[in-house]
């Protein structure tokens, strides 16, 4: 199977047993998959970050929250179709916007900690435009910017006429501390300018997946064979994939055990060598 062709695997997620619950630690062959929250949340106390990783252990973290959307759409008139609905499986993406940006901050700063001096987190984020004002991700700005990469996806669902056609989002590259100097080999990059043009991934199993190509592009530039890639919103595991595709290790925290699920059936597909454990048991299924 080629690079870039594995989120086309057809699943059928609505037939999909799921046994995962809540808690479960998964191993995939050399990856780990958690089924659980990745920071504290209101309803949970979350170990994810410090279970999975140790301090300064990660080498590359690649990421996209929920965006919040369901907040914006809230008391909005939807009649222009102007914000996309995302509708997760679980994930209600539903909360005031302060405690969103809270949150936030506590997943970078977390990030930071797991991450190795030489590490990078990027982290996807979107303008949401709604009522002819933009709501910029404006908490990035609080940590230590390396660049700011705009990605391109060649089209748009939204086609409000009071607004240039949105065909963009924000790829944040955050490093560690001011003073550091990430890993970075741009020869390895398959894209080497700060403009990304990929269309979104045509994966039918979840609302919101990377494409591959996105991935691939910071996994071969920022990372080595054999390193640790980190992803705590891991959604239908686009970063595992592509980082076995890579040859390299990937940890990652999923809260909906359906996408964990599907994240186990994917890999399976993707190399049926791989072992599966739960909570250290050889799953068979
Ligand atoms: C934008 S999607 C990530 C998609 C992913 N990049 C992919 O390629 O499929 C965000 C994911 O975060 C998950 N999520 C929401 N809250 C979470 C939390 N507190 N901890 C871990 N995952 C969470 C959602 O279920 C959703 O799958």
């Amino acid at each position: 199977m080629n690079l870039f062709e594995s989120n086309n695997i057809k699943i059928e997620p609505n037939n999909l047993q799921v046994d995962i619950v809540l808690g479960d630690l998964i191993e995939i062959g050399e990856h780990r998959l958690l089924c659980d929250s990745s920071t504290d949340h209101f309803w949970r106390k979350a170990t994810g970050f410090t279970s999975l990783c140790k301090e300064e252990s990660v080498d590359l973290i690649v990421t996209s929250p929920p965006y919040n959307k369901k907040n914006w759409l809230r008391n909005k008139s939807k009649t222009n179709g102007w914000i996309r609905e995302i509708e997760y499986s679980s994930y209600d993406d539903n909360l005031p916007q302060e405690e969103y940006v809270r949150w936030q901050k506590q997943v970078i700063a977390q990030c930071l900690w797991a991450l190795k001096p030489s590490g990078s987190l990027f982290y996807n984020h979107i303008d949401i435009m709604s009522k002819h004002l933009t709501i910029h991700p404006t908490w990035v700005y609080d940590f230590p910017l390396k660049q700011v990469i705009i990605w391109d996806k060649c089209g748009t669902p939204k086609l409000d006429e009071s607004y240039f056609l949105p065909f963009t989002e924000w790829i944040f590259w955050i490093k560690k501390d001011k003073d550091l100097v990430p890993y970075f080999d741009r020869n390895s990059a398959l894209l080497k300018k700060n403009i990304w043009s990929i269309p979104r991934s045509q994966e039918a199993n979840h609302p919101a997946p990377f494409p591959e190509k996105m991935v691939t592009n910071i996994v071969m530039s920022c990372s080595k064979p054999r390193d640790l890639v980190f992803d705590p919103y891991i959604g239908s595991g686009t970063t595992m994939v592509v980082a076995h595709q890579l040859n390299r290790k990937c940890y990652g925290i999923e809260i909906d055990p359906k996408y964990c699920q599907l994240i186990i059936h994917k890999m399976k597909k993707l190399d049926p060598s791989l072992q599966i454990k739960i909570n250290g048991n050889v799953y068979k299924k």
